[in-house]
C-alpha cells in the first residue's frame, strides 16, 4: 500500500506569487507522517523541476504557456510511472495547471473519474477567458479544449470524457464559461446544491453516477473551501465549503474504495494564517485516504 507525494511547485498558471511554496507548506504540515499512521508507505520523491517565473521574463506575455507545458509534461510521466509501480500519487500544487499533467497521467488505461472540488470551473479557453491565466483552462485542456499545447500534454487529445467528471463546490463562473459548462454534458454540484441538498446526498450521488470506474482521482482545490476557513488560497470566493463538509465528502470517497490519486493545488502559504490551509490540507488528505475518527 504505497503513497508517492509529488511535489509541483508551479505558479505559472496565474499571477497571485506564492503558490509555488505550496508543496512545503503541505510538508511541514505533516502530510507524509499523517498519511504514514494509517498504515501506507510514503514516500516523498521531492519536487519536479519548474522553471522560476522571475528568469521567464519573456515568456511573461504568453501567459508561461510553454513552461507550463514542459511542467505538465514532467508531471503526467512522473503520474505514469507511480500508476505502473502501482503507488497511489498526490501531486502537491502549485497551481491547478498541473492538473493537465497529474490527471493525463493516471487516466491512460483504466476508465477513470475525477472529483474536481473548486470554486471555479478552471473551463476557460484562450476565448472565454477573462484574465488569460491558465489554471483556469485546466479542465478545458483536460477534455480537448483550448490550446493544443496542453490538450497534447502526454499523449495526443482528451483525457477524459464530460462524464468522467465532478465538480463540486462551484460559485463563481466567468460568463462565457458558465455558458460553455452548461453546455458540456459535466456534472456540476453548485454551492447551491449542497446548501439545499447537503453534503452526504451530493457525495453519495456522485460516486454513485462513477460507480461502474476502476479509479478515482481527487483534484482538490483549496479555493473549493470557505477562505474564512482556507485563507491560505490566492483565488478566493466567499460562502464556499465548510470544513466539515469537506471531511464528509472525503470520508465518503474513502468508502467507495475506488481513490487511486489526488491533487491538492492553490495553497498560497503568503496568505495564509500560521499554515492553517496546508494543515486543512493534509487533515482532508487523510479522510480521503482512510482516516476514521473512531
Ligand atoms: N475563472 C477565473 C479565470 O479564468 C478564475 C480561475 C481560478 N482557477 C483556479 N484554479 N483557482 O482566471
Ligand atoms: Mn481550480
Ligand atoms: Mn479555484
Ligand atoms: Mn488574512
Amino acid at each position: 500500500n504505497g503513497i508517492r507525494m509529488i511535489g509541483v511547485p508551479v505558479d505559472l498558471g496565474q499571477e497571485q506569487r506564492g503558490v509555488d511554496l505550496g508543496p512545503g507548506a503541505l510538508r511541514y504540515a505533516g502530510l507524509s507522517a499523517r498519511l504514514s499512521e494509517l498504515g501506507y508507505i510514503v514516500e516523498d520523491i521531492g519536487n519536479l523541476p519548474v522553471p522560476v517565473r522571475d528568469v521567464l521574463g519573456a515568456e511573461r506575455e504568453l501567459r508561461y504557456l510553454p513552461s507550463i507545458r514542459q511542467v505538465c509534461d514532467t508531471v503526467y510521466q512522473a503520474g505514469r510511472s507511480a500508476v505502473t509501480q502501482g503507488v497511489m500519487p498526490i501531486f502537491m500544487g502549485g497551481d491547478h495547471s498541473m492538473a493537465i499533467g497529474s490527471i493525463g497521467g493516471v487516466t491512460d488505461e483504466e476508465p477513470s473519474a475525477v472529483i474536481w472540488v473548486d470554486a471555479h470551473g478552471d473551463y476557460n479557453t484562450p476565448e472565454s477567458t477573462l484574465t488569460g491565466n491558465i489554471h483556469g483552462m485546466a479542465l478545458a485542456a483536460l477534455l480537448g479544449e483550448g490550446f493544443p499545447e496542453l490538450v497534447n500534454v502526454g499523449r495526443v487529445g482528451a483525457k477524459l470524457h464530460a462524464s468522467d467528471i465532478i465538480l463540486i463546490g462551484l460559485r463563481e463562473l466567468d460568463p462565457q464559461e458558465k455558458l460553455r459548462l452548461r453546455g458540456s454534458g459535466i456534472k456540476a454540484y453548485t454551492m447551491r446544491d449542497i446548501d439545499e441538498r447537503g453534503m452526504a446526498a451530493i457525495a453519495h450521488e456522485a460516486l454513485g453516477r462513477l460507480a461502474h470506474r476502476t479509479r478515482l482521482h481527487v483534484s482538490l482545490d483549496l479555493d473549493g473551501l470557505d477562505p474564512l476557513e482556507v485563507p491560505g488560497v490566492g483565488t478566493t470566493a466567499p460562502g464556499g465549503i465548510t470544513y466539515r463538509e469537506a471531511q464528509l465528502l472525503m470520508e465518503i470517497i474513502a468508502d467507495s474504495g475506488l481513490l487511486r490519486s489526488m491533487d491538492i493545488v492553490e495553497i498560497n502559504p503568503i496568505l495564509d494564517h500560521s499554515n492553517r490551509t496546508a494543515k486543512i490540507a493534509v487533515e482532508l488528505a487523510a479522510s480521503a485516504f482512510g482516516a476514521s475518527i473512531l
